[in-house]
């Protein structure tokens, strides 16, 4: 018999490696690699390389670039401006969109609002492997969808999932989750890494083959036996995740990857009784929405993906029982905070080390650039003093290691979005402050170095 063929994949990024090691050298995790089998793989050379991601190639062929024919239009749009809005225009033909999420956030919703808009005009098919087809039906008619043209199966078996794709031909699918999903192909558990790993190609390839779009859903798990979908990332074209405070209605969908679009691209919704509600203009829904200003808090306008958007950074600085005091970011990354407080300690004089930092993000929201520096640390001098910073004032910009206050771009377009709200005050970087002192009425108080923040707030 054939020699079985391993390999050992990375369960935290899906990095894959020809030999079991202790460390995932691309993303630094340890103990994340397991073994899967490549006998039978359709993910394994050669015939999947030969009919790989990029659509059905009968005969290698050379072509001058300005020949190949684009299909520019060939999107179409989910009926759902927000999701359009993260995948760059609407759904591309034959696109793999991979949707993740902690489990209950709402991506079996959105996709099924999705499915049952596009459905009017192309054929779609849901697969369901975690709720019955009652439960699915159920929930379609609850939130009135028009489910004329929508098809669901409940199967998990990857095989039969294709033999009823080849025989209705939709032209979308759905496949919820793929932790579900298995192939008889692998002996492995569902859920497991190869398990997962295996059915999504057969499902990426199918997509290719047939032109048909297929969104995966996967859970974002916290560690334990099951695959997250970070080991689908490299796979598919699109990578969205869907956030949100469970506290919270709003729910913040962001292109991790896309092939066809803006990375970072944000969309918004809001979970009510019907479903999910588009969010089209949330520039102030994550703020705290207290009267008077608190200690402890300041405002951001962060741009991540084309929009600017208002968010509440808070921070709570409390005095530490612990010998080690306790260092916690939700929201914004935890390094970058323990950086912005050695900064704090060397430039502006202010030490925490006897203190617990919290700092978190209102509405669950997370905010990735650099141009949350200065607010996240105003909001900890705040509450370190426990001063509220002046009235209606936003903030932004990045803070250097050597405690330089350097601009962040569109910065232009951040103040025009504070002014819009009515805000009266920012403190902006210098290089993003206009000459004149103020923007449309609101003062702005421009710093070029972390001792001049300090005095500003
Ligand atoms: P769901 O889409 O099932 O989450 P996921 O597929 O990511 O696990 O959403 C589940 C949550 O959303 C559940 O807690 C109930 C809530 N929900 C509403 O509040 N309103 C609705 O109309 C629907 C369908 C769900
Ligand atoms: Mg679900």
């Amino acid at each position: 018999s054939p020699k079985r063929r391993t390999a050992y994949v990375c369960g935290e990024c899906g990095a894959d490696y020809a030999k079991w090691q202790g460390q995932c050298e691309a993303c630094g995790a340890w103990n994340t690699l397991s073994e899967i089998v490549l006998e039978n793989a359709v993910s394994n050379p050669p015939a999947a390389r030969r009919s790989g991601w990029a659509g059905k190639i009968d005969a290698p062929k050379v072509t001058a670039l300005k020949d190949v024919r684009q299909d520019a239009d060939a999107r179409v749009s989910t009926g759902i401006g927000e999701l359009d809005r993260v995948l760059g225009g609407g759904l591309a033909e034959g696109a793999v969109v991979l949707v993740g999420g902690d489990p209950g956030i709402g991506k079996s919703t959105l996709l099924l609002q999705a499915l049952a808009q596009m459905s009017q005009s192309l054929p779609g098919l849901y697969v369901t492997g975690e709720e019955s087809l009652a439960q699915v039906a159920g929930r379609a008619q609850r939130l009135g969808l028009p489910i004329d043209g929508l098809h669901a199966l409940a199967e998990t078996g990857v095989e039969r999932i294709l033999e009823h794709a080849a025989a209705s031909r939709p032209r979308l699918i759905v496949a919820d989750s793929v932790q579900t999903l298995w192939t008889e192909a692998l002996t492995a558990a569902p859920g497991s890494v190869s398990q997962v790993r295996e059915s999504a190609a057969r499902l990426v390839r199918y997509a290719k083959e047939t032109g048909t779009a297929v969104f995966l859903v996967g859970h974002v798990t916290k560690e334990g036996g099951i695959a997250g979908p970070r080991v689908l990332e490299h796979m598919v074209d699109a990578v969205l995740y869907f956030e949100g405070d469970a506290g919270s209605r709003f729910r913040v969908l962001r292109a991790f990857k896309n092939r066809f679009g803006a990375v970072n691209e944000l969309g918004v919704f809001a979970m009510g009784d019907k479903g999910l509600r588009e969010v089209p203009n949330p520039s102030a829904i994550f703020l705290s929405g207290s009267a008077a200003p608190q200690p402890g808090s300041c405002v951001m306008v962060t741009r991540e993906g084309t929009r600017p958007l208002l968010v509440e950074v808070q921070a709570l600085v409390d005095a530490s029982p612990l010998s080690n005091p306790r260092r916690v970011a939700v929201g914004v990354e935890q390094n970058r905070m323990a950086m912005l407080l050695a900064v704090l300690h060397r430039h502006g004089g202010i030490g925490v080390a006897d203190q617990d930092v919290f700092v978190n993000v209102v509405g669950g929201i997370r905010v990735q650039e650099t141009a949350a520096d200065l607010p996240v640390l105003l909001a900890v001098l705040s509450s370190l003093r426990d001063a509220p910073l002046a009235e209606k004032t936003v903030a932004f910009g990045e803070v250097g290691l050597s405690g330089e206050i350097r601009p962040v771009p569109n910065g232009e377009e951040r103040l025009k979005e504070a002014a819009t709200h009515g805000f009266r005050r920012a403190i902006v970087p210098k290089g993003n402050a206009p000459k004149a002192g103020s923007y449309k009425g609101m003062e702005v108080v421009a710093v070029e170095r972390l001792a001049e923040a300090l005095e500003a707030e």
